[in-house]
């Protein structure tokens, strides 16, 4: 008589103990944002398949069919493989998910190689309302002569404003990732290059992502990981980099000062010996330094030693770079599918 009584005590313990541990290690790890949680939260009305048996044979051909003017979500859903081939989404192509099966099975790889940055670029993004997960942009161009440094091989350009990229990869020599201008979100990305490889004057936090710097024997001088374009006080534009880690071979700098108002900030993020250790550089720039923006707050590893680091180039204190660090920076709250 007294068995179902105990089974049911013996089940609320085994109940109780497993919410505990669910509860545990949400506080301990960070929620992953999947192709389930985007789904579910974008909850798209149709499916445009791409792929060598699905109706679209390439990705272009699949944003080719969605109306103009499109205001509902819809997915373009990229199935493993490589994709070669140039794509544009233009103005008029809003609310397009675009979704991967991983960074590492689905590919856009592109050779494009131009003294024109958008003419080179593998991805291009012009709408607003745009989201990726799971997938690689590459350009893969040869990377050119040691004093042709002037031959561009975008990976991605964004232009679009609220623009969010999760899991997705960026592949290229040099000019990597043109985040050219509007609210952008980018969560666990992985993004390689050597010079200059994100730039722009776009306003972006970067999450949690990887950054991999390749060796390159085009110039005398370091590359840069960032240069960015903020023109003036009231420009809202930035790179903040938060809780990712930056490493590879070779040498670079940080970031290198611009323009006279641009704003870079890393932030907790571990740096190996891949920074040299003056850490930012001017090379090139003969303005003024008072308003720039540079800097780093709390971070670590072998390459996050300040004492080389030029006079203009910050050790930012909490309070100066709080609002900047999370989601509120681009107004996410607003707009982003997910976020944490
Ligand atoms: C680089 O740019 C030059 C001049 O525009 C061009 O001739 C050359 O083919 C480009 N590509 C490489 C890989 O050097
Ligand atoms: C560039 O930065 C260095 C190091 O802080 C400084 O000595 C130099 O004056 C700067 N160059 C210009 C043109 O301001």
């Amino acid at each position: 008589m007294a068995w179902p009584c105990s089974c049911s005590g013996g089940l609320l313990l085994f109940l109780s103990v497993c919410l505990i541990l669910v509860v545990d290690s949400t506080e301990t790890k960070k929620p992953l944002i999947d192709a389930k949680v985007l789904n579910s939260k974008i909850q798209a009305k149709h499916v445009y398949k791409v792929g060598p048996e699905e109706d679209y044979k390439t990705v272009q051909a699949a944003i080719d069919a969605v109306p103009e003017g499109n205001s509902e979500w819809v997915v373009v859903h990229v199935r493993a493989g490589t994709y070669r081939e140039q794509v544009v989404v233009p103005k008029n192509k809003g609310h397009i998910y675009l979704r991967g099966n991983g960074k590492g099975r689905t590919a856009i790889i592109y050779d494009g190689c131009s003294n024109d940055n958008s003419a080179s670029a593998t991805f291009t993004v012009e709408a607003n309302n745009f989201v990726a997960f799971g997938i690689t942009f590459k350009n893969n161009a040869e990377r050119g002569l040691p004093n042709l440094p002037r031959n561009q091989s975008v990976a991605a350009k964004v232009s679009g404003d609220k623009v969010a990229f999760y899991h997705c990869g960026f592949y290229s020599p040099h000019n990597t990732l043109f985040d050219h201008k509007g609210r952008h979100f980018y969560e666990s990305c992985y993004i390689q290059g050597n010079i200059d490889f994100i730039f722009g004057r776009g306003q972006s936090l970067f999450q949690s992502c990887e950054i991999f710097v390749l060796p390159d024997g085009r110039n005398d001088i370091l590359g840069s990981i960032t240069a960015h374009n903020r023109k003036s006080a009231d420009d809202n534009s930035g790179f903040v980099f938060v809780n990712g880690k930056v490493y590879g071979v070779g040498e670079v700098y940080l970031g290198r000062a611009n323009e006279a108002h641009s704003r870079v900030i890393f932030a907790n993020m571990y740096f190996s010996k891949t920074i040299s250790p003056a850490g930012w550089t001017n090379w090139s720039y003969s303005g003024d330094h008072k308003d720039l923006m540079i800097g780093e707050h709390d971070c670590h590893g072998p390459g996050a030693d300040s004492k080389n680091r030029p006079e203009w180039a910050r050790q930012f204190n909490k309070e100066e770079v709080e609002p900047l660090l999370s989601i509120n920076f681009i107004s996410g709250s607003e707009w982003l599918p997910a976020y944490y």
